[in-house]
């Protein structure tokens, strides 16, 4: 996030566009929480995990009053134009924001959870998974030394793009996600088959939306016997250094976003399709629906045998 608050901070200025930064996303536009965003102020954040604006879910922003205010007290402070950077809950905040009062707001699509349409890429996706298939690959030489399944909950309340990336990226032999229905009895008889084949451990990936981890080791070991563990990487995959492809892809989509603003094209979030900028209007953005790659979904199935 700091990447692309540091790629809209800079191409405004070089554009000859003083920027403001509001602290805690919507609620800092109703409680007037500012600062003047100067070139200096993003200078060494690039690196940072998190957000130096900070974060907030905003109930009030959500209301009609809410959103009222937040519109007059832009126009109050002079702010002519606004880029959003966050998951579909804050980009629905910017539509809601054009669509209302035709005011000038563009965004940036910003979530671990890599399910925002238009885009291959949310901001922190690369590195969420990379933190998760750091923590399973040291989790993995417990399983194998001590001939253990373990089942590895990851983040992904409504989707399992983190558990199917990480899962394929770790060598997982099953990854549950939500979108796709399964039985607890067909992972039993998955792991009978791989013990039965010879295979001493076993890593399972759950999204959270999917399963608790806790649950699907309960019911392994009852239903199949063994060793079997559990751990919930939670909000570790949400924070540290981000890696380089999130932080290019930050700074490019934040540049990118203020770029389509300045030049008059509101109403759209930037994204990255098959390498390139792309911008899509927040509409067909919100609409849409992003769906799992079936051939990668598939691959989990081969790569476990
Ligand atoms: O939307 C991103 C996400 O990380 C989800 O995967 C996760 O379920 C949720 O946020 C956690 O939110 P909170 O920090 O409010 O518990």
């Amino acid at each position: 996030m700091n990447a692309a608050v540091r790629g809209v901070v800079r191409t405004a200025l070089s554009r000859g566009v003083s920027v403001t930064g509001f602290y805690h996303g919507y609620d800092g536009i109703l409680r007037d929480e500012t600062v003047e965003m100067d070139s200096r102020s993003v200078g060494g954040i690039i690196a940072l995990g998190g957000t130096v604006l900070r974060s907030a879910r905003s109930d009030e922003f959500r209301t009609d009053a809410g959103l009222e205010k937040a519109h007059s007290n832009l126009k109050e402070r002079g702010i002519d134009g606004l880029v959003v950077i966050g998951g579909d809950g804050s980009l629905a905040g910017a539509l809601r924001l054009r669509e209302t009062f035709q005011y000038p707001v563009n965004g940036v699509p910003g979530s671990i959870d890599n399910d925002i349409s238009g885009t291959d890429f949310s901001v922190g996706f690369d590195t969420a998974v990379n933190t998760a298939v750091e923590a399973i690959d040291r989790v993995r030489d417990t399983a194998y030394s001590h001939e253990r399944a373990f089942v590895i909950e990851v983040m992904g309340r409504l989707n399992g793009f983190i558990a199917l990336e990480a899962g394929l990226a770790a060598g997982a032999e099953a990854v549950l996600i939500p979108e796709v229905p399964y039985r607890l009895e067909g992972i039993a008889e998955l792991l009978r088959r791989s013990a039965a084949k010879g295979k001493k451990s076993c890593i399972l990936v759950v999204a959270e939306g999917a399963a608790r981890a806790e649950d699907v080791k309960v019911y392994l070991e009852r239903h199949v016997g063994g060793d079997v563990r559990y751990l919930v990487l939670g909000h570790m995959q949400r924070g540290g250094t981000p890696t380089a492809f999130d932080r290019v892809l930050a700074l490019r989509l934040g540049a990118h976003a203020v770029a389509r603003l300045l030049d008059g094209f509101p109403g759209e979030m930037a994204g990255l399709v098959a390498g390139k900028l792309v911008s899509h209007p927040l509409s067909y953005v919100l609409s849409t629906e992003r769906t799992m790659d079936p051939e990668k979904l598939a691959l989990v199935d081969v790569m476990a045998q």
